[in-house]
């Protein structure tokens, strides 16, 4: 290996990562209400080979034999997620006291391993009774979300001192609410603008509860990155590159950093930014002063412009045609990439700690006489390490590295066959088994 974890420094946050709606499964056990992921993956053709979140890897089940997998993997950090609708199964209204206790469990868990849990407050699934009434596009959001944050503070701020407050905003808006891939399979730029909006306001508000209700809170939040290249140097190009780079890299970051929305001259969608949700009057509101800022990174984009798609004006250019390295996914790997990402996010004024929230790629694993061997994901995370080691060296205040994800999981609209853990799971038996990676990181973490 050519480097060693202590060169992160010792108090280097080394983690793995789950997310509720992808692990738990018990979809309707103990009182849990639908999310929006239950709800989209029974429609026809959402997901693939019609794989639904319904029992999943049965972590509400398996809960301890997985937290000590991460334990005996030499993590020190457990990240996961709470599932807004085991605790309010309508979204708001009633609590479920079934629902609150299991992370009580999960939690102590943890303590008890002497794993650090970093809580994610709002990992996708949001209750399908708040949908109904608009999701993430209704102005009410900001409530709901305030009071199943005020909740989870009040139950587990005392345990827990690291909060997320959003997994990947931009992911789950444009996603979720501009092209119709995920939950809840909405299209088109009116559902889309009240979203990220909404979205901008609850990451700040949210950080600003848990502030004023848990003594000794680190507070995050988490922001996908890609870097994007134009795919020639014709200026058309270019600026095809620097639509999708707004689009992707700037959209929440900045305001949440006081910097309000941003804008580009002779790019529409952001003209109807400040136009639809009147940017002007909420730049002080979606601004909140995070203690670290996460950082995911799964790809380099190349694009080129392209008139015929609709306000962006642009299309990606795959790495499989370009034919350079990708995982499964189809997803470019390029680790130079990523330290230019976490460079250029660590100099945004006001971003103080970093840490990488999640990290790691979907390759075919290949499960034979009970072993897998998944170089490929070895190499990835060696690559990117290194290169986060780099970063590190020139002076970015990266804290941690969190693996994205301990186990095989609901990967969303790719259902079950797209694999990232570092533990296969055989979803008929439930069978875990170790890859080759995960004792890699046994090995690099001991
Ligand atoms: C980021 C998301 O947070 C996570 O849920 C997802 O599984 C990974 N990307 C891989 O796509």
């Amino acid at each position: 290996m050519p480097f060693k974890a202590s060169d992160f420094g010792n108090d280097f946050l080394w983690g793995v990562a789950i997310a509720a709606p992808q692990n738990e499964g018990a979809y309707n056990i103990d009182g849990k209400g639908l999310s929006i992921w239950d709800a989209f993956a029974r429609r026809q053709g959402k997901v693939k080979n019609g794989d639904k979140p319904t029992h999943a890897c049965e972590f509400y089940y398996r809960y301890k034999d997985d937290i000590l997998l991460a334990k005996a993997l030499g993590f020190k950090v457990f990240r996961f997620s709470i599932a807004w609708t085991r605790i309010l199964p309508e979204g708001t209204g009633r609590i479920n006291k079934a629902g609150v206790a299991f992370y009580h469990k999960v939690i102590d868990e943890c303590l008890e391993l002497g794993l650090i849990p970093f809580v994610t407050l709002y990992h996708w699934d949001l209750p399908y009774e708040l949908e109904k009434e608009g999701g993430w596009t209704s102005h009410l959001m900001l409530k709901w979300f305030t009071r199943f944050v005020t909740i989870c503070m009040d139950e587990y701020g005392d345990k827990v001192k690291n909060w997320i407050v959003l997994n990947e905003p931009m992911g789950f808006t444009t996603l979720g609410y501009m092209i119709g891939k995920h939950a809840p399979g909405k299209i088109g730029l009116e559902y889309f603008l009240p979203a990220l909006h909404n979205a901008s306001m609850a990451q700040a508000e949210g950080g600003r509860i848990i502030r004023s209700l848990v003594k000794d809170a680190y507070i995050g939040t988490t922001f996908s990155c890609s870097e994007v290249m134009p795919y020639t140097n014709k200026e058309a190009d270019i600026l095809a590159a620097q639509r999708m780079d707004l689009l992707l890299n700037r959209l929440f970051i900045e305001p949440s950093l006081g910097m309000g929305y941003p804008h580009m001259e002779g790019f529409s969608i952001t003209d109807k930014i400040h136009f639809h949700n009147k940017a002007w009057k909420y730049t002080e509101r979606m601004k909140f002063d995070f203690d670290f800022i996460g950082i995911q990174n799964y790809f380099a984009l190349t694009v080129k412009a392209n008139p015929l798609i609709p306000y962006i004006q642009a299309t990606e250019v795959s790495a499989t045609t370009r034919k350079v390295p990708h995982t499964a996914m189809g997803w470019e790997i390029n680790a130079d990439s990523f330290y230019r990402m976490v460079k250029r996010f660590a100099a945004y004024e006001g971003v103080k700690d970093i840490i990488i929230t999640e990290g790691g790629a979907c390759f075919k694993d290949h499960l034979v006489d009970g072993v897998i061997n998944d170089a490929d994901r070895i190499q990835y995370f060696q690559d990117y390490l290194l290169a986060l080691l780099k970063a590190k060296g020139e002076g970015v205040n990266v804290k941690g590295y969190i693996a994205w994800t301990l186990t095989d999981n609901f990967e969303w609209s790719e259902g079950f066959k797209a694999r990232f853990g570092l533990v296969h799971i055989d979803f008929k038996t439930q069978l875990r088994t170790i890859k080759n990676s995960g004792y890699w990181w046994r090995k690099l973490l001991k």
